[in-house]
């Protein structure tokens, strides 16, 4: 029986869990929400990667996971490295897919939708250099897009216009070419997805590279037992706040009990 731990600052990183429950029914899901210190987008490298380590260390321990999906562009971007230093066990993390989305692109004008943590880094410029030469990329760091995901799947009410304002950037024209590719470098982002769509100002792909992490998740655990997992999937909150029954329902849509 294979154990993973899929890790966010809150509830993006669903968005990852729900192609990997798809794909691993056999294996025993443990999703972490380290909601004490969301949203991590806002804060600086040094504090982030020590969070990140110290927070991943108490968590090996107690879970002794066989994998961990870090399902957190913010994080990866920086905090991959360091954590394969610290600890052996295998990490699969989750980075802006430009690569897929320049080469899908036809006006070879695609934009990078992330926190302003994500466009901020070394690790999205290099991408961007290495995958995406050909491209004009736009990058935009959208500084309440994740708390608005967050407060709408808590079932709270989000204004089309806050969401709208968000994105806007994301969308470019330019002597007669527009954006046709953009980047949802930031697993929040897809909760969100039906409203994206609904509100961008013309239509476009949206790159989510969820299902892809998932099949790369499924070929490091190896062959499936095809058996049901002994355990159904778990959420863990960090903060140890209550949980708000619209947040309980979907959760539970998802497959996750709450630990209380
Ligand atoms: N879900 C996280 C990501 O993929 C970011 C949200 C946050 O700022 O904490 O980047």
């Amino acid at each position: 029986m294979s154990r993973i731990l899929i890790f966010d600052s809150g509830l993006g990183g669903l968005t990852v869990f729900e192609p990997v429950a798809a794909l691993r029914p056999d294996a025993e899901l443990i999703y972490v929400a380290d909601d004490a210190y969301f949203p991590y987008g806002a804060l600086g490298e040094g504090a982030l990667v020590a969070r990140v380590v110290a927070l991943m260390g108490e968590l090996i321990a107690r879970f002794r996971p066989q994998l961990v999906v870090v399902a957190c562009n913010t994080a990866s971007t920086l905090v991959l490295a360091p954590l394969r230093e610290a600890f052996e066990t295998p990490f699969v993390g989750t980075v802006p897919a430009i690569k897929p989305a320049a080469l899908a692109s036809r006006s070879k004008m695609i934009s990078v939708l992330a926190t302003p943590g994500t466009v901020a880094r070394d690790y999205t410029r290099a991408l961007i250099h290495e995958f995406a030469a050909d491209c004009e990329v736009t990058l935009v760091g959208a500084p309440r897009l994740a708390s608005l995901a967050e407060a709408a799947l808590r079932g709270e009410p989000v204004a089309d216009a806050d969401i709208a304002r968000e994105i806007a950037p994301a969308f470019v024209e330019r002597a007669g070419r527009g954006t046709d590719h953009i980047v949802l470098a930031c697993t929040h982002f897809p909760l969100l997805r039906a409203r994206l769509a609904a509100l961008a100002p013309w239509a476009v792909e949206w790159v989510d590279p969820a299902p892809a992490i998932a099949r790369r998740v499924d070929a490091l655990l190896g062959p499936a037992t095809g058996e049901a997992a002994s355990r159904p999937p778990l959420a863990i909150f960090t903060s140890g706040a209550p949980v708000s029954p619209a947040l309980r329902k979907a959760l539970l849509e998802r497959g996750l009990s709450v630990s209380s």
